[in-house]
C-alpha cells in the first residue's frame, strides 16, 4: 500500500520555504504537484515530511552548505527553463539600437561593457546578447564582460555545453545561424569565439548576500520571465538588488508580460522596437535602502501612502490597480464624508478629491473642477487628484491643461497607467494618432487589465480602417470590460455604463468585419 501524499499543513509549509529560499510563488492549484515533490525530496533523506519540514526550516536560522545543496535539488524540481535564441527579438532590436550605443558612449572612458543574463536557463539569452555585442562590436579594444546566472545547475550545465538544437534556434534568421553556429549531426554549436563572452554562475537570485550585485555595475541587465514566477516581496526584492547592481543609465529588459509598475520608481520607461524596457535614473530614491540589500522603498505612484491598506495577499500583478481601490475607497466613504457631495466641503478637507469624484459620477464636471483647483495646493504632489483633474479636463475639453496635469502626474509616477490613458485621448483629439497610440500601449502594457486603452486602440485602428487590430482590441477590450472595476469605470468609462461600454465594443467589432 503506497503512504499518503502530504497534507494541506504539510504543503503550506513546504510553500513557504520554497518562497524563502528560492523566492517562487506556487499557488493552490500545484497543490498535487507540491506534495509530491515533498515526498520525494523527504524520501531522498530517508526523513518523514515532518523531518524534512523541520529540516529545510533551519536553513533560514544558517547552515548555508546544507541549504545550497537542498536549494539546487528543489530548483531541479520546480523552476521552469523554457528559453531560445532571440526570444522577443524586438527586445534585442532595442538592445542593439538604443541600449548597447548608449552605454558604449556612457563607457567610453573605460571601454568596458558588463551585461548580466539573471535567470539565464540554458543560455540561449546570454549568447544572444553575445551575438548582438558582437555583431555591433564597439571595438576591437573593449572588454566584453557577459554574466549570466540561473539556480538551476542542470540548465547550467547545457549552457557551458553551448550545443544546441534546431528548436533553440527557432527564431534566429538563417544568416545569423550561419555565421555563429556550426552545425554537427542534430546539433548546433556555438562560435567558441562567443562562448568567451560569456560567464555562466550558479547564484540564486532571491539571495541578497550574492556576489552579483556590485553596486552601480551592470550596463545592461536582462531578467525575463523569472519574477513572474515570484512572490510579491520576494519580486519587489530582486527589483531592489537589480536596481542597485544597475550603473546609472543602465538599461533593465524584463519578460514581456512583466512590468515595474507597483515596485519601483527608479527607472524611466522606454518604448521603441514596439517593445517597453527601463532606463535606471541616475538618482535612485531610497538608494541607500536598497545598497544595503533591503526592499526598494514602495512606489511613489498609487501605491503610496494608502487611503486603506492594501490587501495583503494582493500578487505583485495586482498591486497594479491599487490607484483603483484607492479611487473606490474615496467612494465608499461612509455617507457623512458624502453627504450633500455637490456642496463645497471646507477647504483642505480631506474628502475633496472623493467629492470632486462624486460630482464627476453625477456628470457636474465644472464643479468637480473648481473643486479640485480649489485644494491646488494641497494636490500638487498627489498622484491620485492630479489623475481625476487630468479626466475632468478631458471632460471639460481642456485638453492642453489636462496634458499638463497628466506630465505633472508622470513626474510623480511615471509608471502610471491612467496617466498615459488620458494621454492618448488628448493626443488622439490633437491629430497626433501615433503618440495617441503610443500611450494607449504603455497604458496596456503597465496594466494589462485596463480595458479602456484596448478600447481606443480598436476605435483608433477602426477609424483607419485596420479592421484585424480593430477586432482583436476591440475582443480585449470587451472581455475585460465584464470584469472592470466599477471604480475605474466610473473614472474612465465617460459616463458610459459598463453595459453600453461592453454593447459599443461589441458593435464596432461586427462594423470592423468581426464574428458574434
Ligand atoms: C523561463 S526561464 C527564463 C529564461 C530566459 N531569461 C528567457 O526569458 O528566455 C526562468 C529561469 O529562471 C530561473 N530561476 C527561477 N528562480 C530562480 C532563482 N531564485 N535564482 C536564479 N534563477 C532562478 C529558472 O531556473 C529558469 O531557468
Amino acid at each position: 500500500m503506497t503512504a499518503p501524499l502530504p497534507g494541506l499543513d504539510d504543503v503550506g509549509r513546504f510553500r513557504g520555504a520554497i518562497a524563502r529560499q528560492l523566492g517562487l510563488h506556487l499557488d493552490e492549484s500545484k497543490h498535487a504537484f507540491l506534495a509530491e515533490v515533498l515526498q520525494r525530496r523527504a524520501d531522498a533523506h530517508t526523513a518523514s515530511t515532518k523531518v524534512y519540514l523541520d529540516h529545510i526550516d533551519r536553513f533560514d536560522r544558517g547552515d548555508p552548505h546544507r541549504a545550497r545543496d537542498e536549494v539546487r535539488a528543489l530548483a531541479q524540481e520546480l523552476t521552469i527553463g523554457e528559453t531560445y535564441f532571440f526570444r522577443h527579438h524586438e527586445q534585442f532590436q532595442a538592445f542593439a539600437d538604443v541600449a548597447l550605443p548608449a552605454r558604449v558612449a556612457a563607457r567610453a572612458a573605460d571601454r568596458t561593457l558588463r551585461l548580466l543574463s539573471a535567470g539565464c536557463a540554458s543560455g540561449e539569452e546570454a549568447y544572444t546578447l553575445a551575438i548582438v555585442v558582437r555583431e555591433r562590436h564597439p571595438g576591437a579594444d573593449w572588454r566584453i564582460a557577459i554574466r549570466a546566472a540561473d539556480v538551476n545547475a542542470a540548465a547550467l550545465e547545457r549552457a557551458a555545453g553551448a550545443r544546441f538544437s534546431a528548436w533553440s534556434l527557432r527564431e534566429t534568421p538563417p544568416e545569423t545561424q550561419r555565421r555563429w553556429f556550426a552545425s554537427e549531426g542534430r546539433e548546433f554549436v556555438l562560435d567558441p569565439s562567443l562562448r568567451g563572452l560569456v560567464t555562466f554562475d550558479e547564484r540564486n537570485l532571491a539571495d541578497a548576500g550574492s556576489d552579483l550585485w556590485p553596486p552601480d555595475f551592470y550596463d545592461v541587465i536582462f531578467c525575463r520571465n523569472v519574477m513572474m514566477y515570484f512572490t510579491a516581496d520576494e519580486a519587489q526584492a530582486l527589483v531592489g538588488r537589480l536596481t542597485a547592481a544597475l550603473a546609472p543609465g543602465g538599461f533593465l529588459f524584463l519578460g514581456h508580460a512583466e512590468t515595474l509598475r507597483g515596485l519601483s520608481n527608479a527607472f524611466h520607461l522606454c518604448h521603441s522596437h514596439d517593445t517597453f524596457y527601463y532606463q535606471r535614473k541616475d538618482e535612485v530614491p531610497g538608494r541607500d535602502a536598497v545598497r544595503a540589500g533591503e526592499s526598494p522603498p514602495a512606489v511613489a505612484t498609487e501605491a503610496r501612502a494608502p487611503l486603506t491598506a492594501p490587501s495583503p495577499d494582493l500578487g505583485w500583478f495586482h498591486a497594479v490597480s491599487d490607484a483603483t481601490s484607492r479611487i473606490k475607497a474615496l467612494v465608499d466613504r461612509p455617507p457623512a464624508a458624502h453627504a450633500g457631495a455637490a456642496r463645497t466641503p471646507p477647504r483642505g478637507s480631506p474628502t475633496a478629491a472623493g467629492t470632486a469624484l462624486e460630482l464627476l459620477k453625477r456628470e457636474r464636471f465644472s464643479e468637480a473642477l473648481s473643486l479640485l483647483d480649489d485644494e491646488a495646493a494641497d494636490h500638487a504632489a498627489d498622484a491620485d487628484a492630479l489623475l481625476l483633474r487630468a479626466v475632468l479636463l478631458t471632460h471639460g475639453g481642456q485638453l492642453a491643461d489636462a496634458e499638463a496635469a497628466c506630465a505633472r502626474l508622470l513626474a510623480i509616477d511615471e509608471l502610471s497607467a491612467g496617466a498615459h490613458y488620458v494621454l492618448a485621448q488628448c493626443r488622439d483629439a490633437a491629430g497626433d494618432r501615433k503618440a495617441a497610440r503610443e500611450h494607449d500601449q504603455a497604458a496596456v502594457y503597465l496594466d494589462p487589465t485596463f480595458a479602456m486603452p484596448r478600447l481606443h486602440l480598436g476605435l483608433m485602428a477602426r477609424r483607419l480602417g485596420d479592421r484585424e487590430t480593430a477586432q482583436r482590441e476591440l475582443e480585449q477590450a470587451e472581455r475585460l470590460l465584464s470584469r472592470e472595476e466599477a471604480a475605474r469605470l466610473l473614472l474612465f468609462g465617460g459616463g458610459f455604463t459598463r453595459d453600453s461600454l461592453i454593447a459599443l465594443c461589441r458593435a464596432e467589432r461586427m462594423a470592423a468585419g468581426g464574428k458574434t
